[in-house]
């Protein structure tokens, strides 16, 4: 077993991350399993200190049933009155409301409306694994903050998985595949939100895709206005929110397991040298107690379809991806660590792809390369890294949304607003330009978490 299996159990997993577990390649699962029992009793972690992020309410359960149809199988439900919605919403956090930038409206002081409309994901576009769960996200986040139910319905069809690309027109059908309809079920089996409202109860409600090819508030409060000033009952099906995710990107702070701890821990690595003089408090870093501890830092440089169909505008240069790929493991080298680099990607499918891989291995150090490996663990391996450098892509940035308390490495900024939906929560730090070139304050967020001094005010 190699560096890159060490199982970050330990590492204040986010709890929707455990959701993925239970379904997960057979040689993690054991340790998974240990880790959601530990969050749900005592909410301690073993070793590193750090603990788990306390779990959405509900019991795990460990036999993953097969019945992945029916959202009422669903095992984190979180059935609230309206009432106990109205007074758990993120909106009544008044220390959050002033910290973060919300969408708001009176109609949700509104006892009818918190009484009678709800939201669910709309599932209509089959679209890749990342697009979607960022989607479904944000949706149950609205709710959170506004107090509206919210009605869980699983994964329908994810695109991407193995030789398919997108299903936007064609059907969902993986019969001629078994490997990749497996691939579809524990994908489906591994991402669950909870529930305040019960199917049953939306029974008979008007049922409402939010048709907005882009969910702008303003156009959504239209539709609720309608439903209030009709008095009719309404799940509105929302799938399309990347304007609302663009405009609030806050929006995920409402939802406890994707904010970043305070203060956030350090970032604890073997150290390579105990006499290392390069820096004063690499003694700190000695906080693992046991073997195979390096840390993780990870790269998704995402090619596949982007490159064969050539969005060029969204693909970022082999050099960029070493130059940044440099800037952050000098830190790693001066502050001792020990680390493995991870390089997830796409099969590659030209000569100039292949000769890619050979210029990634050759210029960043320590680098394991993962062309083509099995999606969901590729994600999971993203979604655990200590340090992710991401891509122009959902799939990258689904990872980072799901691990707030590791280093995540956005696109530098002319890259994001090429991007429909592209949004940069503000944890996330990024280069200056396509070169790859970090600012010395970009480089000390991560020099602050591996324990060394700042470098930008001298
Ligand atoms: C919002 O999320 C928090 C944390 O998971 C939960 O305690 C609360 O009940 C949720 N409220 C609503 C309205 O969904
Ligand atoms: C990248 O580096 C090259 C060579 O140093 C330079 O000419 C170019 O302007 C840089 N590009 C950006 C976007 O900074």
């Amino acid at each position: 077993m190699s560096l890159v299996h060490r199982l970050p159990a330990s590492r204040g997993l986010p709890a929707l991350l455990l959701l993925l577990l239970a379904a997960t390649a057979a040689h993690t699962a054991a340790a998974w399993k240990t880790a959601v029992a530990t969050d749900g009793s005592s909410s301690s972690s073993s070793s590193s200190g750090r603990q788990l992020r306390g779990f959405w309410t509900g019991k795990s359960s460990s036999g993953s049933s097969s019945s992945s149809s029916s959202s009422s199988n669903a095992r984190h439900v979180l059935s609230l009155s309206a009432q106990q919605r109205l007074e758990s919403r993120t909106w009544s956090n008044a220390a959050l409301q002033s910290k973060y930038n919300w969408p708001s409206s009176p109609y949700f002081d509104d006892p009818w409306v918190l009484d009678n409309i709800a939201v669910t994901y709309g599932h209509r576009v089959k679209d890749g694994i990342g697009s979607q769960v960022v989607r479904m996200i944000a949706v149950y986040a609205l709710a959170n903050i506004t107090g509206m139910g919210h009605l869980f319905r699983p994964l329908g069809c994810v695109g991407h998985i193995g030789g398919h690309v997108h299903y936007r027109s064609s059907s969902c059908d993986f019969s001629g595949d078994s490997d990749d309809a497996r691939l579809l079920l524990r994908a489906r089996q591994m991402i669950e939100l909870p529930s305040t409202i019960a199917e049953s109860t939306v029974e008979g409600w008007e049922q409402q895709l939010v048709r907005a090819e882009s969910f702008k508030w303003e156009k959504f409060l239209g539709e609720l206005g309608d439903a209030v000033q009709q008095q009719q009952p309404t799940l509105f099906l929302a799938e399309h929110v990347n304007s609302l995710t663009t405009t609030y990107p806050d929006l995920f702070y409402a939802l406890p397991q994707l904010r970043p701890s305070e203060p956030l821990p350090p970032l604890s690595c073997r150290s390579s040298s105990s006499s290392s003089s390069s820096s004063s408090s690499s003694a700190g870093m000695h906080s693992k107690p046991w073997m195979l501890d390096a840390l993780r830092f990870a790269i998704h440089i995402r090619r596949g379809d982007v490159v064969t169909d050539g969005w060029s505008e969204r693909i970022l240069s082999t050099q960029y991806y070493v130059n940044l790929a440099r800037a952050v493991t000098q830190v790693l080298e001066a502050a001792g660590c020990q680390y493995t680099v991870e390089v997830h990607t796409e099969t590659p499918r030209t000569p100039e792809m292949v000769e890619e891989l050979h210029t990634l291995k050759r210029g960043i150090p320590n680098a394991v390369m993962l062309p083509g490996k099995d999606l969901l663990w590729t994600w999971q391996m993203m979604a655990t890294a200590d340090i992710l450098v991401m891509s122009n892509s959902m799939f990258s940035v689904s990872a980072a949304l799901l691990n707030p308390d590791g280093i995540s490495i956005h696109v530098p900024p002319r890259q994001a607003v090429v991007r429909q939906g592209m949004f940069k929560l503000r944890h996330w730090i990024a280069p200056e330009d396509e070169n790859g070139t970090m600012a010395d304050a970009a480089t000390d967020v991560i020099r602050q978490r591996v324990g060394l001094k700042p470098q930008a005010t001298r």
